[in-house]
């Protein structure tokens, strides 16, 4: 268990909370298995009609820990990284999240499998995932073109600059643009709204809508097979140093 993932179960909605504010809510080990846990937690539990997910400060998540990055060793089995992603990609509850702040790496991919997303007109987005050596994750290689069509999922997969919360709103990523200090109230009013709908009809017309996301677990399991093998790569280790050096990294050698 961790207090960086905090949850409450209140009039048939479970909000998850990320709060690790110091560190911009960069996601843990621990913080995955923490969101995987309610994930499964709302499935079990008839009682619970909608997920909500949002951040805590000017921070929805910082995507994850680059530290963690570091630490990391090639293992066998199912990564609480990946129970996540599973989990966030088949969950029969409508998700929801509200986009508080910044949204960076998994904070943005873990959007594509949300049901509904606002965001904070602060909010700002980004995926850097190549520019750290790394592979996009979450089957965003996948939802993403299909979300924006080729050429704008490779300005922001390829390219990995940062976009504002209009942005966002334009290529269908989230829903609406609330200002900050009203984010949380609009989305508990859709979040009740959902929850007050016939259940079974919300499920149902929820599977029906991503069963055309086939395909969405075989595109996890290939793009977590190079994920893996690049965040050995010396240009990964060289972007994660760079990072806690507070440097620009030079990838100018081969590496
Ligand atoms: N992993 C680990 N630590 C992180 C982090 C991450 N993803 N994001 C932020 N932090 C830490 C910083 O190291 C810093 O820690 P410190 O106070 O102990 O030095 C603290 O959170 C505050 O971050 P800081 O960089 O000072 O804030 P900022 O407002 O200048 O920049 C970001 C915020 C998110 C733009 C910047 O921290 C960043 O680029 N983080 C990395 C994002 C990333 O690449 N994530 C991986 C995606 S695959």
């Amino acid at each position: 268990m961790t207090d960086h993932v905090v949850t409450a179960v209140a009039d048939g909605i479970l909000a998850i909370h990320l709060n690790r504010p110091e560190k911009k809510n960069a996601l843990t080990v621990a913080m995955y298995a923490g969101m995987a846990d309610a994930l499964e937690r709302a499935d079990a539990d008839g009682s619970v009609r909608v997920v909500t997910l949002t951040g805590t400060a000017d921070s929805f998540t910082s995507g994850n820990d680059i530290a963690d990055f570091m630490q990391q060793r090639p293992t066998s089995g199912e990564t609480p990284v990946l129970r996540f992603l599973r989990l966030v990609s088949t969950t029969r509850k409508p998700l929801i999240a509200a986009v508080n702040g910044l949204a960076v790496g998994v904070g943005v991919t873990m959007l594509l499998h949300c049901d509904l997303a606002y965001a904070a007109d602060s909010a700002t987005f980004q995926l850097p995932f190549v520019s750290l050596g790394l592979v996009p994750e979450a089957a965003s290689t996948l939802l993403l073109p299909r979300l924006v069509g080729h050429q704008r999922a490779c300005e922001l997969l390829l390219l990995g600059e940062k976009f504002d919360a209009a942005s966002a709103r334009e290529i269908g990523l989230v829903n609406a643009v609330h200002p900050a200090a009203a984010l949380a109230g609009a989305v508990q009013e859709r979040a009740q709204l959902l929850a007050g709908k016939p259940p079974s009809a919300v499920r149902l017309t929820k599977a029906l809508l991503r069963s055309e996301s086939t395909g969405v677990a075989e595109r996890m399991i290939e793009e977590g097979r190079h994920f893996a093998s690049q965040l050995q790569s010396p240009e990964a280790r060289e972007a994660f140093a760079a990072f806690m050096e507070r440097r620009k990294p030079d990838f100018s050698k081969a590496l």
